[in-house]
């Protein structure tokens, strides 16, 4: 039996149908076609300011894309694209305040009942239409949802359907903290609001800073540690909010140099922008203005920017135990958007995701195009969450069986391929080479001498890790912190590898914790090559910024890592650290030098996700149970199909001696 068939044979059993049988999706090509049909405004919603904002937005109803003009009405459209600074517009009036019971029939402030379908004078909306106003307030302060709608108080629950309650009981704790409290004051400071709505968190506010650049946009992946800390305290509006504005980019109409990127790409950074309105003076107007690379330094396209989006979706689910929003049409088609971009077939031989370089937290040239293994982290954990959030539906049979398959083979592929540790670089050492042949050993044929002796001499007896990159003829062997943490944290390392990889962390704590923690690689690249593989960066210098520098907020991360593997001894020890020099050095962005001495060259002070970084890690820590909206177990399905395939693969030279423990080797 062929390994594709083996796999499918498990996880599904429906016959083959056209990929884009989606009405949401087979309509994105069909030509603009405009068919008006009028809204209603809703009252004005209560204890809140009112904007008076003309929004124009973008639904897809009865599997149907529907655009909402700016004066209110609907039409339909074929076309998902969304021409620059033409959408997302909310001019804003600030009306009086109403207090109490709403305001029958509204003074012109633009809200749609998200939870009708048909309203009364015949206008239509969408089960799910985001609110640019006041989005729901899901949990009142000292309330926690449950699925079957009764309320929690004060506890940390975790509710059948899988929400984790909100740790508030550990931010109360925590709140007695004065450098917890410093955080969360700034992390306030930083959060953007979007027609009186909040909706992100501001990169840097750094007040010593001269040139801002984009510090003051807000980043997608950049918000995922500050999302996570609201999560925590039980704050869901800006994540709510976050998700569905940076939803509606995801359609915008993108282009450089007349050359399109694919739909389902979400934005890197995008700015809340504000002008006058024109002919009344005292009106602005603010407008969502994303970047997806092609104002970005290098126009470097984020492909992590879709995956954090999906693992935060699946994250607010779980936290807030409110599923109405993954389950939206819109956000379904979203998730599909970002699949369909990832899965499209192209010319690799492997199952991990082709980047250019500089498309993930390290955004810029440093080595690692091809197939960096944060992306494919990141990759493995967003498919797994999509699997988890896609309702079944007749349309998506063949998505959900392209998703499958992906996610066996790139686990096996990862599991088997990028690990190292002393046993497999002895292997690797003595391998053959030009082997052509279908069951060769050194499949990728490496060259032994890319063994280095200090990589030799630093591999700890007991750990391992998986590498950067995995190219023909090339393993890039620098250890990336930020790709390690999330392959324990998703399930792409076996157990036994997780555990390695958090082994190999003690056994170099000098290296990769040191005086901050946490390295973003290890080593350097230094002399010839850091000026071949960087271009002679001045920011990426030996020991510095994404060249072996430090950064303070992949100490969430870590902390989920070692929750998962019960180890959290090893995070609380990188915190106490951190927490001697965080607050006083002002939350820099990363450090330099070997052992992290110095605050980074060019880094910038007070930025948001070194601050979220530290909260939800501080938080995570003593609420460990709340880990769980973020890490996915391993799948009975997926392990059960994964040793048909190494069972079924007749070209699996090493399969027979690898079947009682098929991923270390
Ligand atoms: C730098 C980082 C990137 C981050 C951005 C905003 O460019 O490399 O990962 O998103 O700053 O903080």
């Amino acid at each position: 039996m062929a390994t594709s068939d083996a796999v499918l044979q498990v996880l599904s059993g429906a016959g083959p149908r056209s990929f884009s049988s989606d009405l949401c999706f087979s309509n994105l090509d069909l030509a603009f076609r405009s068919k008006h049909i009028k809204y209603v405004r809703k009252r004005a919603s209560r204890h809140m300011k009112m904007f008076k904002c003309s929004s124009v937005l973008q639904d897809c109803i009865g599997k149907q894309w529907f655009k909402r003009s700016g004066d209110g009405d609907l039409y339909l459209s074929g076309n998902a694209t969304i021409k620059r600074l033409q959408l997302l517009r909310c001019k804003c009036q600030q009306a009086e305040r109403v207090s109490g019971v709403t305001t029958e029939g509204g003074n012109g402030t633009w809200f749609v009942d998200g939870a009708k379908t048909l309203n009364l004078n015949g206008a239509v909306n969408s089960p799910g239409v985001l609110e640019l106003g006041d989005t729901q307030q899901l949990t009142s302060e000292k309330e926690v949802l449950t699925s079957n709608g009764s309320v929690n108080k004060e506890e940390e629950s975790l509710t059948t359907n899988g929400a984790v309650g909100t740790g508030r009981d550990a931010s109360r704790k925590a709140s007695v903290d004065p450098i917890e409290e410093e955080a969360w004051e700034l992390l306030r400071d930083s959060v953007v609001y979007y027609c009186g709505s909040p909706i992100g968190t501001i990169a840097a506010n750094d007040p010593t800073s001269s040139s801002v650049l984009n510090y003051d946009q807000v980043f997608i992946r950049d918000f995922i540690p500050s999302g996570i800390a609201f999560l925590l305290k039980g704050e869901y509006d800006i994540v709510r909010n976050f998700l569905l504005h940076t939803l509606q980019l995801q359609s915008w109409e993108k282009t450089m140099d007349c050359h399109s990127p694919g739909q389902g790409l979400m934005p890197a950074s995008f700015k809340v922008r504000t002008f006058p309105l024109d002919g009344d003076d005292s009106a602005t107007e603010e407008v969502l203005d994303p970047d997806f690379g092609e104002a970005a330094i290098g126009r470097v396209a984020p492909v992590d920017s879709g995956l954090w989006w999906i693992i935060l979706l699946r994250a607010y689910g779980k936290c807030s135990g409110d599923l109405s929003v993954q389950e939206r049409i819109d956000v379904q088609t979203g998730i599909k958007m970002i699949l369909r971009l990832c899965l499209a077939d192209g010319f690799d031989m492997f199952p991990t995701l082709l980047v250019t370089d500089g498309s993930c937290m390290i955004d810029r040239r440093m080595g690692i195009h091809g197939h960096p293994l944060e992306i494919q982290a990141l990759f493995y954990s967003a498919l797994l969450g999509a699997r988890e959030m896609l309702t079944p539906e007749d349309g998506s049979t063949d998505l959900l069986r392209a998703l499958n398959n992906r996610l066996v083979a790139l686990s096996f592929h990862i599991r088997e391929y990028y690990w190292i540790d002393l046993r497999k670089l002895n292997e690797i050492y003595r391998y053959k080479t030009e082997e052509y042949s279908y069951d060769a050993v050194n499949k990728f044929n490496i060259y032994p001498d890319q063994v280095s002796t200090s990589l030799v001499e630093w591999m700890p007896n007991q750990g391992g890790y998986l590498i950067g990159n995995l190219q023909p003829a090339h393993m890039d062997f620098r250890f990336f912190s930020l790709g390690n943490m999330w392959s324990i944290v998703s399930g792409l390392a076996t157990r036994d590898q997780s555990n390695a990889i958090l082994d190999l962390i003690e056994a170099k704590w000098s290296d990769l914790v040191a005086d901050m923690p946490l390295k973003i690689c290890h080593p350097a690249l230094e002399g010839q090559e850091w000026q071949i593989i960087t271009g002679s960066d001045p920011k990426n210098t030996p020991w510095s910024y994404h060249n072996g520098g430090s950064w303070p907020t992949l100490l969430w991360q870590l902390t989920v890592a070692c929750i998962k593997m019960n180890r959290p001894e090893i995070a609380a020890r990188a915190i106490e650290i951190a927490e001697k020099r965080l607050s006083r050095d002002k939350w820099p962005e990363y450090y330099d030098t070997k052992k992290a001495r110095f605050i980074g060259k060019q880094a910038r002070l007070f930025q948001t996700w070194s601050i979220a970084g530290y909260l939800v890690a501080k938080l995570l820590l003593a609420d460990p149970s709340a880990a769980r909206m973020l890490v996915t177990d391993e799948d009975p399905e997926l392990v059960n199909a994964f040793s048909c395939m190494i069972s079924s693969n007749p070209r699996r030279k090493r399969g027979q001696n690898n079947s009682k423990k098929p991923f270390i080797i």
